[in-house]
């Protein structure tokens, strides 16, 4: 009781430790007001890595992306899967993942390379087709004049509807789920919820979440799911595995589904809106962007009239200067992943720079033994078994040392002589990860690729079709602190623009 109370005390060779003075709630409350604030703040006071008492946990923050690399190569005291294994259960409404399922931890991590390799073509090309369905039957009006609207709600509303046709599948080829618009409610409500869930605040305190939940998983029920088509091999495969294990209950298995669904959701449809919003606000970007559009479709032979459907292929998407690629995030900087390539690599995209703006995810690791971490050749600190050590790279992607003028949007911050930049510096020192919204090391996001050619493919449809503007006399969109650490930050509000058909 009274270590409850007093709370621990700081070891000699240990960073740092601010405690708060509210028995085991400790610094929760700041934190989640405004976390970036809030570590800048004890950045300033207490240097680069500290320890912070947060709801009954002690976090140890690292703000050097020097010593990251260090960090993330000691991956046998450091485990990502503690973390997520004890929060997705509860989040999402399945049972932890144990020794109650020999193999089934593996089995899923296998089933992750469905989102890669080859198995990106027919997703990509999936996701294109939807795309493509949604925007025709909702927005392209032959002659119609300008239309206004959310800009939010208009992105979530296409985005969430493919993906979830994309990775699910449809009730018939070519044809729409009904009641759409009511999961898509139901998913909003429940996102909004979702960091006080990972905050680990019991869910029946938390109003009508439960029953939404349920609504979801409802929705995502074996039996359902057996008779779409289109279905993604992912899915796919997993529906498989799952129906291996005779423990796992019908809505436990709607449950690991909906898992994905957030996972594929959740971040991407926040990050097109602001890879979005970035260029409608800023048009000598959007009319740079539009022209390579025109330009790689020209080079494929392709004259793009606006009557027919586009189906940007693969390799057209990766063509894709300015707007990044898929395969970007292969590369070294980008959280890490060391993979060459014999194509040219892509220059930096405006994709990228709104990431480096809009996310803010948080790479947790739970120190699995008393031991001494590793930051460079002269530095190390002592961390306890059960710390969770933290790598918060927004400070990062907002560090004014590494990107000038770092608040503002520079869709071309990734360009140097027409080629990629991949040399940025800190204190003089060349940076091996600079841009992480996809976490890092063996751990990084599986979805990476799917995702940045999703939101190529939404904007190129957007730019290729329509005229944007935003409306005038709106102050500007500006992020959210409220999920700090938990992904893409949500607008703060919402912001109206207005579209119509280009002519072309
Ligand atoms: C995990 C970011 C889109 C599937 C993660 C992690 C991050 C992340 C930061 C944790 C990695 C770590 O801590 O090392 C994002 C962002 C996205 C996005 C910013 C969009 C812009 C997607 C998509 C999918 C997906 C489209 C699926 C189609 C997953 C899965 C995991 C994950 C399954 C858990 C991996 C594991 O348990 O090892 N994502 N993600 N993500 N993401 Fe994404």
């Amino acid at each position: 009781v009274l270590f409850v109370i007093r709370g621990r005390k700081r070891r000699h060779g240990e960073p740092p430790l601010i405690k708060g003075w509210i028995p085991y709630v400790g610094k929760a409350l700041e934190f989640s007001r405004d976390a970036h604030r809030f570590l800048e703040g004890l950045q300033e006071t207490h240097g680069d890595v500290f320890t912070v008492h947060i709801a009954g946990k002690y976090m140890t923050f690292i703000l050097d992306p020097l010593v990251y690399p260090n960090v993330i190569k000691q991956s046998r005291q450091l485990d990502f899967h503690e973390f997520s294994n004890k929060v997705s259960p509860v989040t999402f409404g399945y049972p932890p993942v144990d020794h109650r399922f020999p193999g089934l931890k593996e089995d899923i991590s296998r089933t992750f390379k469905l989102l890669q390799g080859d198995s990106l073509t027919p997703l990509t090309e999936s996701m294109m087709g939807n795309l493509m369905m949604v925007l025709r039957q909702d927005h392209l009006e032959e002659g119609g004049g300008w239309r206004s609207c959310s800009m939010f709600q208009f992105c979530y509303a296409i985005m969430f509807e493919a993906t979830f046709l994309t990775m699910y599948g449809g009730p018939a080829p070519g044809q729409r789920h009904s009641g759409m618009d009511q999961l898509r409610e139901n998913f909003i409500k429940f996102d909004n919820m979702f960091p006080l869930l990972i905050a680990q605040i019991p869910i029946w305190l938390l109003g009508r979440t439960s029953a939404n939940r349920e609504m979801l998983l409802n929705y995502l029920l074996p039996k359902k799911l057996s008779h779409w088509t289109n279905t993604s091999q992912f899915i796919k495969r997993r529906s498989e595995l799952f129906d291996r294990y005779d423990s796992l209950r019908d809505i436990d298995k709607a449950a690991h589904h909906f898992a994905v669904l957030w996972a594929s959701a959740g971040n991407t449809t926040p990050a097109t809106f602001w890879a979005m919003y970035y260029l409608v606000s800023h048009p000598e970007a959007l009319q740079v962007v539009r022209q390579e559009l025109h330009d790689v479709l020209k080079l494929s032979g392709v004259e793009f009239s606006g009557s027919e459907d586009v189906a940007l292929s693969r390799e057209q998407l990766d063509r894709l200067l300015c707007l990044g690629t898929g395969s970007h995030a292969n590369k070294r900087g980008f959280g890490g992943l060391h993979v060459t390539t014999e194509r040219p690599l892509p220059t930096e995209s405006s994709i990228n720079e709104s990431l480096r703006l809009c996310s803010s995810s948080m790479n947790i690791r739970v120190a699995q033994e008393d031991f001494s971490l590793r930051l460079d050749a002269e530095r190390s600190v002592d961390v306890r078994k059960g710390d969770v050590v933290t790598l918060y790279p927004k400070r990062m992607h907002l560090d004014p040392d590494i990107y000038p003028d770092p608040e503002t949007f520079r869709f071309d911050r990734y360009m140097q002589d027409g080629a990629e930049k991949t040399d940025f510096y800190k204190d003089g020192q060349k940076l091996k990860y600079y841009l992480m919204p996809f976490g890092s090391g063996s751990t990084m996001c599986p979805g990476r690729y799917f995702a940045l050619n999703e939101i190529k493919q939404f904007l190129s449809l957007l730019l290729l079709y329509f005229d944007l503007e935003l409306e005038e006399g709106q102050a500007r969109a500006t992020l959210d602190p409220g999920r700090a650490g938990l992904g893409i930050l949500l607008p703060a509000a919402d912001v109206r623009f207005r579209y119509r058909m280009r002519r072309v």
